[in-house]
């Protein structure tokens, strides 16, 4: 197994992207298991504000959005294209930037929930528990994070998705939240998408 991945570069996601990548992600929104990291989500509030890391052109934020009306939205995307999409399509404060950086600039307890789906996969092992903690310092009521996770199963990576290890969130996480629910994601996943936690402080 290589040890990095393109994917895990912000230049890979800055582009140039195939003239479908927006139009593909913006269509996502209704997919079904956008509906069970919303029910994760449920878990966490009440709250009054998401904010979502690698939030594209705002699939997920549409999908918090229509069941949650009333609650603030704000992410960031290292995708200049895909945020523009996202700030056209949603009353949403989301910014262009990698998240590594954008972290640190965010208040602690500065948003309610910190969310992610599929974005935390192309973070290395290494980055992670910094992220992990600045996530903790920011967000106020918990996170909910829908990746790829390595939930010590028997399930043989598939490389096509090309984006390193699944990380071990449930051990991540343990010293960081009081309790943590996870439900795992029914077949056939989305592309490696096999989980989804939501984390309370
Ligand atoms: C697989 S897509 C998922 C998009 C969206 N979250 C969704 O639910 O469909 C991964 C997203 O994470 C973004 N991304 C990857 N690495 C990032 C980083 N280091 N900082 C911010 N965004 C990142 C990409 O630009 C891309 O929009």
């Amino acid at each position: 197994m290589p040890t990095t991945f393109p994917r895990h570069s912000s230049a890979f996601w800055a582009g140039p992207h195939p003239p479908t990548w927006i139009a593909e992600y913006v269509a996502s929104a209704a997919r079904p298991y956008r509906e069970d990291i919303l029910d994760a989500l449920a878990m966490l509030a009440p709250f009054a504000s998401v904010y979502e890391l690698g939030c594209h052109a705002g699939p997920m934020l549409t999908a918090v959005r229509t069941r949650w009306p009333d609650v603030t939205l704000a992410g960031c995307d290292v995708s200049a294209e895909a945020v523009a999409q996202c700030s056209a399509r949603l009353n949403a404060g989301v910014i262009v930037g990698d998240l590594r950086a954008a972290l640190p600039t965010l208040a602690t307890n500065g948003v309610d929930v910190i969310l992610t789906c599929y974005t935390l996969a192309y973070v290395s092992a290494s980055d992670l528990p910094t992220v992990l903690r600045e996530v903790r310092r920011v967000a106020r009521v918990g996170c909910v994070f829908a990746e790829p996770m390595d939930l010590g199963d028997d399930v043989v990576w598939d490389e096509q998705w090309d984006c390193g290890t699944r990380h071990k969130y449930l051990e991540a996480l343990a010293g960081l939240s009081k309790s943590r629910h996870l439900r795992t994601l029914r077949r056939p996943w989305h592309e490696g998408l096999n989980a989804v936690l939501a984390a309370r402080w």
